[in-house]
């Protein structure tokens, strides 16, 4: 994942600093949840090999076509829901994985289930842990096993019923595979609110979980007011960067704020496809000062949700892909 050597990337930073004191640091945990965009134009945004992304995943199995000349942006396929019979067979990821790796791709990291404790209307893949264990031992096991690629753990949403998922999910690991259950090699989380709500979430994945490194693989403090939604963007980015058991980061926005389901201020681009200072500091960049305006064109301001700092577990599906 780290595609600039340090001294380079010193160097860049000396460069940057002299130059320019607007520039938010560089990160190489940083990545892109990929979603279907507004115009294939954005696409060009992600793709330029001078931000200071590396990776992306997109909720599916094989890369997405318009990034694949991206060479710095190394792809992370899922394997987002299963079968809801606890006996099914279905070996379709595994297939898939295996027979992209025997035409050359370098396939390093993989994700597990997106949002299995949420309903299809918020994006989760609404699965009982014990389906969720049958066809990870089946399809994520043996790619772990026979081809060393790491994995992460599914991706609950960020409510107590997550963490319920989790540890259903590992029992019935350990009673399928006695062994070693379900054993992965990271653990993804998703937070919808604000900074406190997520270090104190993480604080929590962490003691469970205390050999797991963390992604953080969705996130954003979701319909609040613009000053507030950069103040968290720039405190979760620095807390990333900053802790070393944060091995990658990928922020909800890549996509234009007339098609935000998680408010106009959290987007990465325009209602016009341009960047805004959240999604231009993301890539690297400084601040562009363009203001992000939602569906019915009017600026959007906190709502209730954000003011009472409750945890909206909303994740993707109204951005269609
Ligand atoms: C595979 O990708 C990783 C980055 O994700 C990189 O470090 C590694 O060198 C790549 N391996 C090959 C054989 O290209
Ligand atoms: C997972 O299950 C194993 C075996 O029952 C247990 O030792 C471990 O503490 C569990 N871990 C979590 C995080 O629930
Ligand atoms: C966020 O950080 C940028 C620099 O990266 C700074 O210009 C901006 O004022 C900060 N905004 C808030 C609300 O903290």
């Amino acid at each position: 994942m780290h595609t600039r050597s340090l001294p380079l990337l010193t160097s860049l930073l000396y460069l940057s600093s002299t130059v320019t004191t607007v520039h938010a640091a560089a990160s190489s945990k940083r990545g892109i949840v990929y979603v279907t965009p507004a115009s294939p134009s954005d696409d060009k945004i992600w793709s330029q090999p001078s931000n200071d992304l590396s990776w992306y995943y997109n909720y599916a199995y094989t890369p997405t076509a318009a990034l694949a000349s991206a060479s710095h942006l190394s792809f992370v396929p899922m394997l987002w829901g299963a079968p809801a019979s606890p006996t099914s067979a279905d070996t379709s990821f595994l297939d898939s994985i295996t027979s992209q790796l025997s035409s050359g791709a370098n396939i390093t990291h993989i994700l597990g289930y997106n949002e299995p404790d949420g309903g299809s209307s918020t994006g989760g893949s609404n699965l009982s842990p014990d389906a969720a264990a049958n066809t990870w031992l089946r399809n994520i096991k043996p790619l772990r096993d026979e081809h060393g690629i790491r994995v992460g753990l599914p991706a609950v949403t960020g409510s107590p019923g997550g963490i319920k998922w989790l540890e259903n999910f590992n029992a019935s690991c350990a009673a399928r595979n006695a062994d070693e259950g379900c054993a992965a090699d990271f653990i993804p989380i998703h937070w919808y609110g604000n900074f406190e709500g997520l270090a104190s979430h993480m604080g929590q994945v962490r003691a469970l979980y205390p050999s797991l490194p963390i992604w953080i693989t969705e996130y954003a403090l979701s319909h609040a007011d613009l000053k507030e939604t950069q103040g968290f963007y720039n405190t979760s980015a620095e807390y990333f960067d900053r802790l070393n058991y944060v091995d990658r980061y990928s922020y909800f926005g890549a996509f234009r704020s007339s098609k935000s389901n998680v408010g106009a201020n959290a987007a990465f681009l325009t209602q016009d496809g341009k960047l805004t200072d959240i999604g231009s500091w993301y890539l690297g960049g400084g601040a562009t000062g363009n203001v992000p305006k939602g569906k019915a064109g009017r600026r959007m301001e906190g709502s209730i949700l954000s003011v009472l700092g409750v945890v909206s577990a909303v994740a993707l599906l109204l951005v269609a892909y």
